[in-house]
C-alpha cells in the first residue's frame, strides 16, 4: 500500500465551523430536572456522489458504504445518483457544497468535468474522498482505489500466456474520459508488449454491456479469427460473450473481464462464461473508515491503493489468487 501523509491541521481547524454551517453539531435530549444530561451525540453528514447506479458494481459500492456507515452512529450518509450524466453529477456536488455537508465522497464519471466542483468543495473547507475514478490533479483530501494500470498489465500478461504468445484480441474499453478506462488500456499494452498478440478491433464501450455487445457484433462481422476478448469490466465481457454466442462462436475465443463481483464476474467464471476476471474492490468500506478519521481530525494518507485478485477456472473454487 502506497501512503503519503499530509498534515490535517487545516481540517481540524475547520471542523467546528463546518458543523455550525450544516446545523449538524451536538444534539441533546432535554434532561429532566435533577437528572444528569446524557452524553451529547454529534452527527456528521456525508454526501456521497455516485456517478451511476445502473451498474451492479456501483450498487455494491453504495451498499458497502451504507453497511460500513451503519456501524458508526455519528455518521449519516446522503446518497446522490447522477444517472451516468456528468452535468447532473456536477450539479449534485454543488448542491452538497451549498447544503454544507461535513464531507463528500465522490466516484466521478469523468475526470476533467468533475475536477472543478470538487475544487469548490475543498475551497469551502469540505474534505473530499475520491473513490475509484480519479480527477485531474490532486486537489482532494484522499484518493482510494486499486491500481488500474497494474490490473491492465496483469490482464495482458495473462492473455499472452493463455494464447501462448500469439493471437488476435478484441479490446472493449471503459469510458476513455475516465481514468480506469485509460489505465486499463495503457497497462494492457505494457502487458502484451513484445508478444505476437495483435489487437485487431478496439472500441470504447463506455463500461456498458449493451454497447459492448453491439461493438462485439461489429468485430465478429469483420473478423473470422478472434482468439480473445479483453473487456475493461465484466459487464463488457459478458456483452461480448452474448454476441459471440448468438453468432455460434463463443467457444472459439477466451473472455477476460475486470471487477469480479461474487454475483457477477466470479459467477460467470464458475459458469464457464468468462475465462478470467480481476477483482476491482469498491473501496466503500475503506472510504467510511477514512471519512471517520478525517471528521475526527486525524491525519489520513493522500492515496490508498487497494489490492486485487485474479479468478480463473482453475482457482475460482479456492477464492482466486492475490496479485503480487
Ligand atoms: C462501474 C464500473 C466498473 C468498473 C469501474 C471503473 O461503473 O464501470 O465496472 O470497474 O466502473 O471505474
Amino acid at each position: 500500500m502506497h501512503r503519503e501523509f499530509i498534515p490535517c491541521t487545516t481540517l481540524i481547524a475547520l471542523v467546528p465551523a463546518i458543523l455550525l454551517l450544516a446545523g449538524c453539531g451536538q444534539s441533546h435530549s432535554p434532561a429532566a430536572p435533577g437528572e444528569n444530561a446524557p452524553a451529547p451525540v454529534r452527527q456528521f453528514v456525508i454526501g456521497m456522489s455516485q456517478c451511476n447506479l445502473g451498474e451492479p458494481w456501483r450498487v455494491q459500492m453504495n451498499a458497502d458504504i451504507a453497511a460500513a456507515a451503519a456501524k458508526h452512529p455519528d455518521l449519516k450518509v446522503i446518497f446522490k445518483d447522477a444517472q451516468n450524466d456528468t452535468l447532473q453529477q456536477r450539479a449534485q456536488v454543488e448542491e452538497l457544497v451549498s447544503a454544507g455537508v461535513n464531507l463528500i465522497i465522490i466516484s466521478p464519471k469523468e475526470a476533467a468535468p468533475l475536477t472543478e466542483p470538487v475544487a469548490h468543495a475543498m475551497k469551502a473547507g469540505i474534505p473530499v474522498i475520491v473513490l475509484d475514478r480519479k480527477l485531474l490533479g490532486t486537489n482532494y483530501t484522499c484518493f482510494i482505489g486499486a491500481d488500474n494500470k497494474k490490473i491492465g498489465k496483469a490482464a495482458g500478461q495473462w492473455i499472452v500466456q493463455a494464447l501462448h504468445g500469439k493471437g488476435n484480441v478484441v479490446e472493449l474499453m471503459g469510458l476513455q474520459t475516465s481514468t480506469p478506462g485509460q489505465d486499463r488500456h495503457t497497462g494492457f499494452l505494457e502487458g502484451i508488449a513484445g508478444s505476437d498478440i495483435h489487437v485487431i478491433f478496439r472500441a470504447d464501450m463506455q463500461w456498458l454491456e449493451p454497447i459492448a455487445r453491439q461493438e462485439m457484433e461489429s468485430a465478429l462481422a469483420r473478423f473470422d479469427k478472434i482468439d480473445c476478448v479483453y473487456a475493461h469490466n465484466d459487464d463488457g465481457a459478458h456483452g461480448a460473450y452474448l454476441a459471440a454466442k448468438a453468432a455460434g462462436r463463443e467457444k472459439q475465443m477466451l473472455f477476460v473481464g475486470i471487477d469480479a463481483l461474487p454475483q457477477e464476474g466470479i459467477a460467470y467464471v464458475k459458469q464457464g462464461i468468462l475465462d478470467a476476471t480481476f477483482q476491482y474492490p469498491t473501496g466503500g468500506a475503506e472510504a467510511i473508515d477514512v471519512a471517520e478519521k478525517i471528521l475526527h481530525g486525524q491525519v489520513v494518507p493522500r492515496e490508498i491503493t487497494l489490492g486485487t485478485r485474479l479468478f480463473t477456472r482453475d482457482n475460482v473454487a479456492q477464492g482466486g489468487v492475490a496479485l503480487p
